[in-house]
């Protein structure tokens, strides 16, 4: 007999995995306010501390009264406004590629990407620990998936060679990886695709804002744009906005307008959405003074943690515990003493590594760093 959603929610409770919706009473920036309590926040990716703006916030306020509260309709049916398209424009700028095409969601985007792109006969060539919406696209799509070691070129090389017969190939990577907060080796990746005749996408959701001579991304700190044949990012987490894109040559942003059925059938992103992103974009070119402390504060922070030495390190650190109810009683002890820094646990990290995932954000102090430092040093004691 199947199971009732109450008793699948039973088991979820038993495993010590159930999650519920916590209410937050306050901006979730640097602090976070629950349950009338304050806390030092390393959950958010709000990561240049754009979203509380000003400048970003009277941007999207000007949109409201400019274009109103909402898309009205999908872009294909009177939804497509000026602003979508001043966006469009700048994104492509930003990240030096032809063309550029919002999303609702970088989650919509990945979807609306990969499934559009290959179909049934193709195959795509995925990192194990990819983005879940990347693989929702993937299995979406119908195409044969192969999955590769992570970050591992030769493994990556192994599964091409496997994958030799198949005329269309898409290798897909996230630039860094959203738990562990590691960096996918992005030269040798857009390297070996060429070499086997595949394409190249990156998500660039925790990377773009953050990496980077003008914060386009990591694929301009590792000096490769030009090898990549697709680019996906998300408005919501540097650029302090809500919505995802994606950049490459104009025929590609062509068929998705024409085929990606997550574009179509959705109503436009807001306009208030994108007059914030564009302001951010502003403000990400203006002050690189942001991604340089935030980047110090994450090797700071990594420094104290005694985590290994890395090539590119990135604003999000993992602090990997292991069983579920060892992290959840580590991140017990920390919202007991002010730190917000919820339990990761399966199925967004694989069993057996569960973790605390702090995210900090330019706003961060070193002084709140010590300070988290010293409560984990407490939950040792
Ligand atoms: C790597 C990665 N890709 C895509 C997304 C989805 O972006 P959005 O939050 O804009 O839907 C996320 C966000 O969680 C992410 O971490």
């Amino acid at each position: 007999m199947k199971k009732t959603l109450a008793e699948k929610l039973c088991a979820i409770d038993n495993a010590g995995l159930r999650r519920a919706l916590k209410t937050a009473e306050s901006f979730p920036g640097k602090e976070i306010c629950f349950d009338g309590k304050q806390f030092l926040n390393f959950s958010s990716n709000n990561y240049l501390g754009l979203a509380m703006h000003p400048r970003v916030r009277r941007a999207a306020a000007r949109a409201v009264e400019e274009f109103g509260a909402g898309g009205t309709s999908s872009r294909l049916l009177g939804g497509s406004l000026a602003v979508h398209q001043e966006l469009e424009k700048k994104l492509a700028d930003f990240k030096h590629a032809e063309s550029a095409l919002v999303f609702p969601s970088g989650y919509q985007a990945n979807v609306g990407i990969v499934s559009t792109l290959i179909g049934s006969g193709d195959c795509v060539i995925m990192d194990q620990l990819n983005h879940a919406s990347l693989w929702d696209g993937a299995k979406l799509s119908g195409a044969r998936i192969f999955v590769y070691r992570h970050a591992d070129s030769n493994s990556l090389e192994t599964v091409l060679k496997r994958a030799e017969k198949y005329a269309r190939k898409l290798v897909i990577t996230d630039s860094v990886f959203s738990m562990d907060g590691d960096c996918a080796p992005l030269a040798e990746i857009a390297a070996l695709a060429r070499q086997y005749g595949a394409w190249s996408m990156i998500d660039e959701a925790h990377a773009t804002g953050v990496f980077g001579k003008t914060g386009a991304g990591l694929a301009e700190e590792c000096g490769v744009e030009g090898m990549i044949d697709i680019v996906m990012g998300t408005l919501s987490k540097a650029l302090g906005s809500q919505g995802g894109f994606i950049c490459g040559p104009r025929e590609l942003t062509d068929y998705i307008v024409n085929r990606g059925r997550p574009f179509i059938y959705s109503t436009s992103l807001a306009p208030a959405a994108c007059a914030a992103a564009l302001e951010a974009i502003n403000i990400i070119r203006e002050e690189p003074e942001r991604r340089t402390k935030l980047l110090d504060m994450a090797r700071y922070l990594r420094q104290k943690l005694g985590a290994p030495p890395a090539g590119f390190v990135s604003p999000i650190i993992a602090h990997i515990i292991g069983p579920v109810d060892a992290t959840t009683r580590t991140a017990q002890h920390l919202w007991d003493n002010g730190i917000y820094a919820p339990a990761i646990r399966p199925p967004t990290v694989p069993e057996g590594e569960c973790r605390l995932r702090f995210s900090l954000t330019s706003d961060h102090s070193i002084a709140d760093i010590d300070t988290l430092m010293s409560v984990i040093l407490l939950s040792h004691s």
